[in-house]
């Protein structure tokens, strides 16, 4: 057995999310690295978003970031899904959010999307990926690639920009089907080919990012969402890496979930963990509210104590139900971890209290 693959084995994230009912939950959070953290910002006053995503050693740099100031078990990749879309023909500002230069609507510009080999879609997040393994080797922490779900990459496209509701790529849907579904073709490949490399570079896990989701009917996820995920978690099978969704909202979806061919499932935190089990056969991650992160610590304590007493009944990587709030004081954080730390799942009194 080489190194890397004996760490595989006693990681405490790894062991969750194959299935394991660990004594302690395992825990990393969404958005870890960013705008709440000082030397995040320090970085970002002296270059661009896509500098920092682009730049290995910068997105190398940023992912570890927190793993410096707390002990979590994961690392995600400093990245963001709209990342390997430039390699399709796309430009794409960020402001803060994606913006998107000419937003998808008529058949030809669909047409006119590359689907570039491998090697051409983000070789900079390859080289990144090696950096953090590098880093990290002998330490117990897992590194977590991801990609954005196709149809949420598709929202993006259509609508142009972050919207509530989404209301043009809703339309989009029911007016274009076909070309729709053209689409997500396209991008479902992308994603597979993507989440093949970041895997091969070193990725240990991945998360698929399915964030707008839950905008959808159960009619409209079934045709445009359900079977693209299903096409790229099937893609990834059988090569040794765990496959995590998330979507936000969306616990109407929850029975049309159990369909996914993947380890975990990410809730977010409207729906307490143990009701979530009765649908779900996954490994659960979640579901903490970001915004108890901006609580006194007393609270953070009760709160966080409620999700993992909730998460009890199988296996559990602990997280937020959506990504950290840019005015969370870093020092919350590091009281979080402890708390989940200090939780013995395996304590047969939580039970009773729960
Ligand atoms: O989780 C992490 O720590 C890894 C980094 C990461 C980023 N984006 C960095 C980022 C990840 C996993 C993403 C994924 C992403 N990007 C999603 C899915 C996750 C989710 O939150 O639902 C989505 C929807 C996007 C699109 C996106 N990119 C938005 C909406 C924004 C702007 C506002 C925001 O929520 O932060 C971005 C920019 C972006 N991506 C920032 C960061 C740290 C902020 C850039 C800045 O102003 O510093």
């Amino acid at each position: 057995m080489n190194t890397s693959s004996t760490r595989t084995a006693t990681s405490l994230f790894l062991r969750a999310a194959w299935g394991e009912n660990t004594p302690q939950a395992p825990l990393w959070l969404m958005r870890q690295a960013g705008r709440y953290l000082p030397e995040y910002l320090a970085i970002k006053a002296r270059s661009s978003f896509w500098e920092m995503v682009r730049t290995p050693d910068l997105a190398a740099e940023i992912t570890l970031q927190p793993l410096r100031r707390f002990p979590l078990d994961a690392a995600i990749l400093f990245s963001d899904i709209m990342t390997p879309l430039p390699a399709m023909g796309v430009q794409i500002e960020f402001n803060p959010g994606p913006v998107v230069a000419e937003p998808l609507r008529r058949a030809a510009q669909i047409e006119a999307l590359r689907l570039p080999e491998t090697r051409e879609i983000a070789p900079y997040v390859a080289e990144a990926i090696r950096l953090v393994r590098r880093e990290l080797a002998g330490k117990p922490v897992a590194l977590i690639g991801f990609a954005g779900a196709p149809l949420t990459l598709a929202t993006y496209l259509v609508q142009g920009s972050g919207s509530k509701d989404y209301e043009d790529f809703r339309a989009f849907l029911r007016q274009e089907p076909a070309l729709a579904h053209r689409l997500l073709h396209k991008l479902t490949e992308l994603t597979i080919r993507y989440l093949r490399m970041q895997i091969e570079a070193g990725a240990e896990a991945i998360q698929l990012f399915d964030s707008w989701a839950g905008l959808h009917d159960q009619e409209v996820y079934r045709s445009f969402g359900l079977p693209y995920n299903q096409a790229v978690f099937s893609a990834l099978a059988g090569l040794g890496v765990p496959r995590i969704y998330l979507a936000v909202g969306a616990s109407h979806l929850y029975p049309l979930l159990a369909e996914l061919p993947c380890e975990v499932v990410s809730v977010d935190w409207r729906t307490p963990l143990d009701q979530v089990r009765q649908f779900l056969p996954h490994t659960l991650q979640g579901n903490l509210d970001p915004a108890v992160l901006l609580a006194p610590p007393a609270v953070i304590t009760q709160e966080a104590q409620k999700v993992l007493k909730s998460g009890l009944g199988g296996a559990h990587i602990f997280n937020l139900g959506h990504g950290v709030i840019r005015t969370t004081p870093p020092e919350h954080v590091a009281h979080l971890v402890e708390v989940v730390h200090q939780f013995n799942r395996h304590n047969k009194h939580n039970k009773e209290s729960a």
